[in-house]
């Protein structure tokens, strides 16, 4: 069942010490992207709280891609890739975040309409930076969060609070 899938698929993330620094404890999910059913179970568990209510689900490079290619397709939904800098072809929305040491560039087009329910995932919350960024994208290519959910939570790395007022679904918290 659904329920046991997705008990297998908490097991199936490994944690990974010191990668891809010293003191980082690296969160692995290509063992359960490589189950058919936990994949499945998690998929559906990401978007569940969602249903019926966004018209795009929009991934983060690269890792949200796997799971938000596969919300769409099931969903019904289109796709949107939130690219790293330097990666699409026309011009962008471009917002650059700090990182702990420098900052990064997300970007993506602006193709859909103004007022366009957008679901945000992403495979990994941690500090917050990258999703809180996603959210600022939106807000500037003008659609509507219809909601944020990540495959894992890591607690204790500030993430939630990074997201203020934004709902914040996670599927498994460590
Ligand atoms: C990881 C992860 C999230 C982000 C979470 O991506 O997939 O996108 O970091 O960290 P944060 O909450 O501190 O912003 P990474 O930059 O490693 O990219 P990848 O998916 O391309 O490996």
């Amino acid at each position: 069942t659904a329920q046991l899938a997705l008990a297998r698929a908490e097991d199936l993330i490994l944690e990974i010490p010191d990668y891809p620094s010293e003191g980082i404890i690296f969160r692995d999910i290509t063992p359960l992207i490589a189950d058919g059913d936990a994949l499945r179970a998690t998929v559906d568990a990401m978007i569940a709280p969602f249903a019926g209510q966004f018209d795009v689900v929009a991934g983060l490079e690269a890792r949200g891609f796997l799971f938000a290619s596969a919300a769409a397709y099931t969903s019904g939904a289109g796709l949107m890739p939130v690219r790293k800098a330097g990666k699409l072809p026309r011009p962008a929305v471009t917002v650059e975040y700090s990182l702990e040491y420098g900052s990064a560039v997300i970007e993506a087009h602006g193709d859909f309409p103004r007022g366009t329910r957008v679901l945000i995932l992403d495979d990994v919350l941690a500090t917050g930076g990258t999703l809180a960024a996603a959210h600022d994208l939106m807000e500037q290519l003008g659609y509507e969060v219809a909601g944020t959910a990540v495959l894992f939570e890591i607690e204790g790395l500030g993430g939630r609070e990074a997201l203020g007022d934004h709902e914040l679904h996670t599927v498994f918290t460590s």
